[in-house]
């Protein structure tokens, strides 16, 4: 994934316009506007890093350096996505890829609650300081 807000990228309305596209094309899904602010979690790194190390770290690395899964240890994703981002991206899953909602029941998978979702957001947001 390039940089695309640069020069010889998109101008920032015409990023805007993609983005309205996008919306589009996912059938213009509307959603909750979020007011809770960008970082609320407040929850036991350690351990959201046990918890990450036997439910993650198989796809995304146990560094969060990525495998099969997208690298997580990411300067960008993790100055920009905001917590209620992640806490739904890691609950609810992205249909049709590998990454499953922690949230629903699995019978190849254990189900994580709301509160150690929370703690893995903790341990992750701790590389930023890295
Ligand atoms: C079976 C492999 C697999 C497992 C296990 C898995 N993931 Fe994922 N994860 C993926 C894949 C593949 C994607 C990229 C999905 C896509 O294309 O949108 C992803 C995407 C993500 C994203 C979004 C990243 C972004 O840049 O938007 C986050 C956050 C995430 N995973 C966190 C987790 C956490 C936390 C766990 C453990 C609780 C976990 N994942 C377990 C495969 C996995």
């Amino acid at each position: 994934m390039p940089v695309w807000a640069s020069e010889s990228g998109l101008k920032p309305d015409e990023i805007v316009r993609v983005v309205a596209y996008l919306r589009q094309l996912g059938g213009n899904i509307s959603f909750k506007p979020d007011s809770s602010p960008a970082r609320w979690i407040k929850a036991d790194a350690a351990a959201g890093s046990r918890l990450f190390t036997s439910n993650c770290s198989g796809c995304h690395g146990q560094n969060g350096e990525g495998a099969e899964g997208p690298a997580l240890k990411n300067k960008v994703l993790l100055s920009s996505a905001t917590d209620r981002f992640l806490v739904e991206t890691i609950g609810r899953g992205r249909r049709g890829t590998a990454m499953q909602g922690f949230l629903n029941p699995s019978p190849t998978r254990s189900t994580l609650s709301t509160q150690e979702i929370e703690s893995i957001i903790a341990f992750i947001r701790s590389w930023e300081a890295k």
